[in-house]
């Protein structure tokens, strides 16, 4: 394991008594009432995983939770670097605390994750939003408690954002926000430096949690009743590289398939360099696991692929697809494209738009390339205009919803597994096991079942269907 750390279990007992001190100064100013706090998350999956962790210790502290801010006594941004409109969001929301922070200085404003582990952004905020209390990076979220104390009982404005390759903290407790889906971190932080991404800057490096925690959180998560387990890593198929378990995805997926109990599980985000055969036959053999795989292609264009460091061609991506089809019968794609990324000319965006024909994902992720600070796309020449990207943009997801349309209306009359997972008032939300939403009619009391669905129609990319 490269640089990174596994912080060890009496580093995090240090925690304790720091716990115990936030308790006592929400206690001592209000001795009846509960401390709220208010956590708002952007970004990624692996940032809502972080903020459900972040909130088991603020549930430990005694805290209870407002979506309201006006009512907070913690306020906290966990913030998301990978496009530039991403950062913008933040600091438009963030700013518009100011005025809220001089009405109740006692609330204490806090900025953490991806965007504040970058020097640039964290010197930003220091200056320019003074009212910002507390600054911290993404490798220290598991000293919270100790950065509280810090803040509230020692008063002082707080910026802790060590650089450092990654750290692993086992054993934090967790405030999951569903109560049938289940976000569960299985590595974290990237090694392949895509040369647009600023992940691997902000994250680390690439680093793989035990096994065996692995499995006994998963257990523990069917025992309590979640039936979809979602695993997380900017690039779960590389899980176990480099550690001494011996342990790769695969074997990782055929062992949590064999918890008994019925329940799904999904995973995000694959890498195709690593995407391997013996996944594909993984997948086909294990039951529980979905056949929805998000595949991100990024470029058709195999010079955009190197330019990006990819490392893979647009052949070896469609050879890859073509045997996952083979093996596992209904396997359903979907996947990220950058479009407009420097020095990308018509040829090479028509190329994506083939490859996209070709494939005919279920849905596709698209984004405007966005320059990161610190990354080498930033640098490169980049004579294509906005216009002219934004132009393309439109085009690809005009063919997109062309595509998905044609995918949906093929589903009518077929009946399929959902699970039903929310209530919009005049219908239910079931999510098809390729990901797709289906209204059906039903008690909101199956919310969290798993259901057969047969699909009646599809209109305007809305499917409807009725439980069988
Ligand atoms: N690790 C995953 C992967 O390799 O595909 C996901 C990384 S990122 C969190 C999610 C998506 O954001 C990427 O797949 C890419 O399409 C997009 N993205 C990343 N950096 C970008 C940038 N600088 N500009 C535009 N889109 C970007
Ligand atoms: Fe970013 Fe590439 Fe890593 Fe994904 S694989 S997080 S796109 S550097
Ligand atoms: Fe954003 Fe950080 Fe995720 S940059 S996409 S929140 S890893």
């Amino acid at each position: 394991m490269a640089n990174t750390r596994v912080i060890s279990p009496e580093e995090l007992e240090r925690q304790q008594p720091f716990m115990q001190q936030v308790r006592r100064f929400y206690e001592e100013r209000r001795p009846d009432v509960s401390p709220l706090a208010c956590v708002r998350t952007y970004g990624c999956q692996q940032n809502v995983s972080d903020s459900e962790h972040m909130k088991g210790q603020l549930a430990q502290m005694g805290f209870g939770f407002t979506e309201n801010p006006e009512e907070a006594d913690f306020i906290l941004f966990n913030t998301c670097a990978v496009r530039e409109h991403a950062e913008d969001r933040v600091f438009g929301n963030v700013g518009a605390l100011k005025a809220l922070k001089r009405r109740r200085p006692e609330v204490l404003i806090a900025v953490c994750g991806c965007m504040v582990q970058q020097e640039h952004i964290a010197k930003k905020f220091y200056q320019s939003y003074p009212f910002v209390g507390l600054l911290f990076g993404t490798h220290v979220q598991h000293r919270l408690p100790e950065l509280l104390v810090k803040s509230l009982v020692e008063r002082r404005r707080v910026v802790e954002i060590p650089s450092c390759d990654g750290v692993i903290a086992e054993g934090i407790p967790t405030h999951r926000d569903g109560t049938f889906k289940a976000f569960l971190p299985i590595m974290y932080g990237c090694n392949n430096f895509c040369t647009y991404c600023i992940v691997p800057h902000v994250r680390g490096r690439e680093r793989s949690r035990d096994p065996e925690c692995i499995l006994a959180e998963a257990r523990e998560l069917v025992r309590q009743g979640y039936k979809e387990i979602t695993l997380l890593g900017q690039n779960v198929n590389s899980y176990g590289k480099g550690e001494a378990h011996g342990v790769n995805f695969p074997e990782l997926l055929r062992r949590l398939n064999a918890i008994p109990g019925e329940f799904l599980i999904r995973f995000m985000t694959s890498h195709p360099k690593d995407a391997t055969p013996e996944l594909f036959d993984t997948i086909a053999q294990c039951e529980k696991v979905s056949r929805h795989f998000h595949l991100p292609f990024q470029s058709g264009s195999n010079r955009v692929l190197k330019e990006m460091n990819r490392g893979y061609t647009r052949e070896q991506y469609l050879e890859l697809i073509r045997y996952a089809r083979k093996t596992v019968p209904g396997i359903a794609f979907t996947s990220d494209v950058i479009v407009g990324f420097p020095g990308e000319q018509r040829e090479d965006f028509e190329q994506t738009l083939s490859l996209i024909r070709e494939v005919g994902f279920v849905s596709l992720f698209t984004f405007i390339f966005s320059p990161r600070e610190g990354t080498p796309a930033a640098k490169m020449p980049d004579p294509i205009s906005a216009e002219e990207k934004t132009a393309w943009f439109r085009e690809m997801t005009a063919l997109q919803e062309t595509l998905s349309a044609e995918r949906l209306q093929a589903l009518v009359g077929t009946e399929q597994k959902a699970l039903l997972e929310s209530d919009a008032g005049e219908y239910l939300e079931a999510r098809l096991p390729e990901n797709s939403i289906v209204r059906v009619q039903g008690d909101p009391a199956r919310i969290g079942e798993s259901v057969t669905v047969r699909i009646t129609s599809a209109r305007s990319f809305i499917l409807t269907g009725e439980i069988i």
